[in-house]
């Protein structure tokens, strides 16, 4: 099958996928977001533009490697189908959260039961076997439930005079220590795809280790949180 084809038969796959997905207890999951209503409008932009993220991504990873998620829920599905269908990647896709990573998997199964692709309910420093070539990260640090301090500050929700300096500090160190650990499972040359909002992070902890960071000129928009995502190649200090 052609390139092209492959990405074809990916995007099918995720189409079949999110026909046998649970939305009502997706829609729970996500309930702060507007629940199953907010899916069902969302879900041919998921798609569409989760084909789109695949395209650009193909663009810039080798068939055969591999790639670490990090956070990864359904805006990643129809990407993460077309790395595993349509380039042979390796693909650990985890979450903290552990029933979405069950509707998910659960949806996977019943639609593609061949498809080796599964989600890992598991801390992304930990899962799978480092290091990997890619690193995707969309929406973890800015994530609401795990950093609400943080988010707040990065989406200006949040007034100076609000600021609750101790709990910002520690979600910074948590933040921090996390971004480190991360680009540590990432091989050098290595590629990471992340959100413009939380660039930053990683920008950092690859200038705390001496790595140069060059970004790309190209974004992409997500369909679920809306922030554009881009990529950085990661190179090891010469
Ligand atoms: C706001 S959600 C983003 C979901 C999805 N990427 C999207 O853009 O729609 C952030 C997710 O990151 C996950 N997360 C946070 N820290 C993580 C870690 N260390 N390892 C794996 N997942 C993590 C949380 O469990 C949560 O599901």
């Amino acid at each position: 099958m052609s390139g092209a084809a492959a990405w074809r038969s990916a995007a099918k796959d995720a189409g079949r996928v999110f026909e046998r997905l649970d939305w009502q207890r997706l829609g729970e999951l996500y309930f702060h977001w507007g629940g199953a209503d907010f899916w069902s409008e969302k879900r041919p932009q998921v798609l569409e533009l989760g084909a789109a993220l695949g395209e650009q991504l193909a663009k810039r990873v080798d068939r055969g490697g591999s790639s670490l998620w990090v956070g990864a829920g359904v805006a990643e599905l129809p990407v993460l189908l077309g790395e595993v269908g349509a380039l042979g990647r390796t693909v650990i896709a985890t979450n903290l959260r552990a029933e979405e990573c069950d509707v998910l998997n659960e949806g996977l199964a019943a639609a593609l039961p061949a498809c080796p692709l599964r989600y890992v309910a598991a801390d992304a420093r930990v899962a799978g076997v480092a290091p990997f070539d890619h690193l995707g990260c969309i929406s973890v640090f800015t994530d609401p439930e795990t950093w609400p301090v943080l988010s707040d500050v990065a989406y200006g929700r949040m007034a100076p005079v609000q600021l609750p300096v101790e709990q910002f500090v520690a979600e910074r160190e948590q933040a921090r220590a996390l971004a480190k650990a991360l680009l540590a499972r990432l091989r050098r040359p290595g590629l990471v795809t992340t959100t413009a909002e939380e660039v930053a992070w990683l920008l950092s902890a690859a200038a705390e280790v001496g790595d140069t960071i060059d970004a790309d000129e190209e974004l992409v928009a997500t369909a679920v949180v809306g922030d554009p995502v881009g990529w950085l190649r990661v190179t090891a200090p010469a």
